[in-house]
């Protein structure tokens, strides 16, 4: 038996927009075996997708085609403990699993640079699918089937309180609320503030995150979709984080605060109890390792 972990990733960081992404320490554990039948389970009893429609089996058969193998069916086991539809980068995870699980059982015929060009083309979102194959902080982009990433080291110790509703926002609509075209100066507006994000990270000047982490390309529009979001991101800034940004498409918001405010957290969930209950605040950190597989009894 095969078990792959990938944690879940923020896409974009505010600026970012399809091209940065992290991830975060909470993950998607499955394990996968060979099977003559599709035997696909949650260990917690969630309903899913149990017959060749699951991401996860999908993913795994594409290895299996690229590869000239043929597949009979897979024994699946899910433990899912990323929330679907938050903007965290479950369905990025299940991707990466298939291929990781499908790859270990057919002996590794797909090296790293495969799978992350594999990962992005089927997920679509490199700004996911990349950091959550390697874990970190990510610049990533797709380009005629070939990501070009460079997984980019952080200096300076943040924690990602992440604020989660109760409701789910999909991939396709929070696009679809998109402008075709953007203005020149919103484009300037955003590639400055990307720059400054990525180069702030990586010298560890924290107190550029408010700025850099700055938006006019997705956020504004994607907030009519996230009921309170506003006034959840504000409050999150006024609460004394480094900086916040809707996580991928949302609907969830992360606030980037300085690790030694050891009490943010515990404040920002008072402040939900009182004003926004359907919203909860949770602790996360950086993934520093990334997707792990290994073979388990
Ligand atoms: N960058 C993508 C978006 C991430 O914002 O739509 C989707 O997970």
């Amino acid at each position: 038996m095969i078990e792959v972990k990938v944690p879940a990733t923020s896409a974009n960081m505010g600026s970012g927009y399809d091209s940065i992404g992290i991830a975060l320490d909470l993950y998607n554990v499955i394990q996968m075996e060979e099977s003559d039948h599709i035997d696909i389970s949650d260990v917690a009893g969630a309903s899913i997708p149990t017959d060749e429609s699951n991401l996860i089996y999908q993913c795994a058969k594409k290895v299996y085609d690229i590869c000239g193998k043929p597949l009979k069916g897979l024994k699946i086991v899910e433990q899912c403990d990323i929330p679907q539809t938050r903007g965290l980068g479950s369905s990025s995870a299940c991707t990466v699993a298939g291929i990781l699980g499908a790859n270990a059982l057919l002996g590794n015929p797909l090296d790293r640079e495969n799978i992350i060009d594999l990962a992005a083309s089927i997920e679509g979102h490199p700004d996911n699918s990349t950091p959550a194959i390697l874990g970190g902080f990510c610049v990533a982009l797709l380009e005629y089937g070939k990501v070009w990433s460079v997984r980019v080291p952080m200096n300076g110790q943040v924690d990602f309180i992440t604020f989660i509703p109760d409701f789910e926002l999909s991939t396709e609509k929070a696009r679809a609320a998109l402008p075709q075209t953007i203005h020149h100066h919103d484009a300037v507006f955003n590639l400055a503030r990307a720059a400054l994000l990525a180069g702030s990270l990586t010298t560890g000047k924290l107190e550029n995150l408010g700025v850099a982490m700055g938006d006019c390309l997705h956020q504004p529009y994607r907030f009519d979709l996230i009921p309170d979001g506003r006034e959840v991101m504000h409050a999150a800034k006024a609460m004394g984080a480094l900086g916040a940004f809707i996580s991928g498409a949302g609907p969830s918001i992360i606030a980037v605060v300085a690790s030694h405010d050891k009490t943010y957290l515990s404040r920002a969930q008072m402040y939900c109890e009182q004003n926004f209950p359907h919203w909860k605040p949770i602790r996360l950190v950086c993934d520093e390792v990334g997707a792990v597989v290994r073979t388990v009894s």
